[in-house]
């Protein structure tokens, strides 16, 4: 059995369930604030800096005002004292309490800053990595600012659900104009004739912290990369399609809607870079 979250609630250290907050919290009423998802192996933070980093540029775009480098002292300092080597840190701010109005309280309130620590007995993705998952397309309701890593993910959570009815691993979300953005939690990726293809940075998708790793590894193994939207159509006549998140790392999609990649397991391409991704892993938190 993991041992029960252990919390940090703007500066105090308790366990997770301990946690009390108002209804008033605008992440409760708007879905107004932040978050970050790390993973932690060997009791470290995998890629803290870009995780960090990329919280610095969603408060910027919300215009939320904290101290980061508190945030992430007392996120160091509350997985160290959960005890947990493998599993996950969970973090958010929202814009604070205020009586209930869409602007932005004037004056300001203070944010409110949770943390916590999940521990894994077991990695939730270890069997889907080595057989593949099922995927299904879905249409892209979200709004026009998915860079931002928001806690607004109703699109997100109703593609999930879809994915999860139709017994899949994944939900594959395309814009209205057949273009794949990426996944409902995580980036898609696909291989064409050795070559790794990935939708572009921009505002339609989060810029993945795994996508960023996987495009270096890929760099590393010689292999070329093409950052270019590809649609619905195309996605099926692709050699490989994997997934890629903080959590998943890198997932391999079997079949989409009915058509069929492989019975079970990675293609050669994923297997490459799932075996970097592990390496890397290795090098930078047992190092
Ligand atoms: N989600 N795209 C979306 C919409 C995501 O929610 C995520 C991750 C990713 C992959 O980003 P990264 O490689 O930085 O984890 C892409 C996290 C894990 C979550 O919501 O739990």
């Amino acid at each position: 059995m993991p041992r029960p979250e252990w919390a940090n609630w703007n500066g105090t250290e308790m366990p997770l369930s301990e946690v009390r907050v108002s209804v008033l919290d605008r992440a409760y009423l708007f879905g107004d604030g932040v978050y970050e998802v790390f993973r932690v192996y060997n009791g470290r933070m995998f890629l803290d800096r870009p995780h960090f980093a990329r919280l610095r540029d969603s408060l910027r775009e919300l215009r939320i005002e904290t101290d980061v480098d508190r945030i992430e002292r007392r996120t160091r300092e509350t997985l160290a004292h959960s005890g947990v080597l493998e599993g996950q840190v969970y973090l958010q701010v929202s814009r604070g309490e205020a009586p209930r109005g869409h602007a932005f309280p004037n004056p300001p309130v203070t944010p409110n800053e949770l943390i916590y620590v999940r521990e894994y007995d077991t990695d939730p993705y270890a069997s889907s990595r080595e057989q593949g998952i099922r995927a299904l397309l879905v249409p892209d309701l979200r709004w026009k600012r998915c860079d931002i890593k928001s806690l607004n993910l109703l699109g997100n959570v109703l593609a999930s659900q879809a994915a999860a009815e139709a017994g899949c691993g994944e939900a594959i979300m395309a814009a209205a104009d057949g273009a794949i953005t990426e996944g409902s939690h995580s980036t898609v990726f696909g291989v064409r004739a050795g070559a790794l293809i990935t939708a572009p940075l921009d505002s339609n998708i989060l810029p993945g912290i795994t996508r960023q790793l996987v495009l270096e590894l890929a760099r590393r193994c010689n292999l070329q990369i093409v950052e270019q939207p590809f649609t619905t159509d195309s996605i099926l006549s692709l050699d490989e399609v994997f997934v890629t998140s903080t959590i998943a790392e890198v997932l391999p999609v079997i079949q989409i809607e009915g058509h069929t990649w492989r019975a079970s397991g990675p293609g050669p391409i994923t297997r490459r870079l799932q075996v970097a991704y592990r390496d890397y892993v290795t090098q930078t938190c047992w190092g």
